[in-house]
């Protein structure tokens, strides 16, 4: 097999954004580019790791990570699944994906007409995935290592503390989205990560690909301390 620091270790990586639809031909969806997913899918991959990547809507078709095996999605529900499943034989979970908070509360069945008063759109929240991964988790007592992001527009570290905590994470790598050099659509990154036990350790501005490569450094880190 393979060396380095990961061989013999199963990490998945979700991706892109997730489509939420409303009737056959309209959805909801958001600004996710998948860009950072699949750096970080190649990252893990270069340390030697089994590979597996979830991926939802990405702006641009983006080439799969060469031995990484790849599961298209469209909904948080069919990510929530795919997710849930790797993650019962997974030692590393990282959740890059943009997935929707929102989703139409009834998926129409047929194309909503034109009328002359405009639809309500109501809307319910989607399954949130990583409370899901941290129900099995105190069960299953894996993935040892659990990563998520943060993409805020203001009060970036504490809200980013906050999903830390709430959604029980080994990790989280908070994205100021109000940043023009950061976040979607471009290829640089200026990230903090934040670890249990108010640890933050800023990042300068890097290229996705550094920001996966420092990712995966601490998530090396991490399962060696055989963190929870
Ligand atoms: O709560 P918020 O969407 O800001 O949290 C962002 C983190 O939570 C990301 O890691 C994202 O992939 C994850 N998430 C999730 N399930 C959702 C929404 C977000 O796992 N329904």
């Amino acid at each position: 097999g393979r060396g380095g620091p990961l061989a013999g270790k199963h990490v998945v990586v979700s991706a892109g954004g997730t489509q939420e639809p409303l009737d056959p031909v309209r959805y909801l969806t958001n600004r996710s580019s998948g860009k950072q997913g699949f750096a970080l899918a190649q990252a893990a991959l270069d340390l030697g790791a089994r590979v597996s990547l979830v991926v939802g809507a990405t702006a641009a078709a983006l080439p799969t990570p060469t031995g990484a095996e790849r599961t298209d999605v469209e909904t948080a529900a069919q990510m929530a699944e795919a997710v849930l499943r790797l993650c019962r034989e997974a030692d590393v979970l990282i959740m890059a994906a943009a997935v929707a908070d929102f989703r139409p509360r009834q998926v129409r069945a047929h194309k909503i007409k034109k009328e002359r008063e405009a639809p309500q759109l109501e809307l319910e929240p989607t399954p949130d995935i990583l409370l899901a991964v941290a129900e099995e988790r105190r069960h299953l007592g894996r993935p040892a290592v659990v990563v998520g992001f943060a993409a805020e527009s203001e009060k970036l570290r504490e809200n980013a503390q906050d999903k830390l905590e709430r959604k029980s994470l080994s990790m989280i790598v908070a994205n100021d989205i109000s940043a023009p050099d950061a976040g979607f659509a471009v290829d640089t990154n200026r990230v903090l990560l934040l670890l249990p036990g108010g640890v933050v350790e800023p990042l300068p501005l890097m290229t996705k690909g550094e920001v996966a490569a420092a990712v995966l450094a601490r998530v090396v880190g991490l399962l060696a301390e055989g963190a929870q």
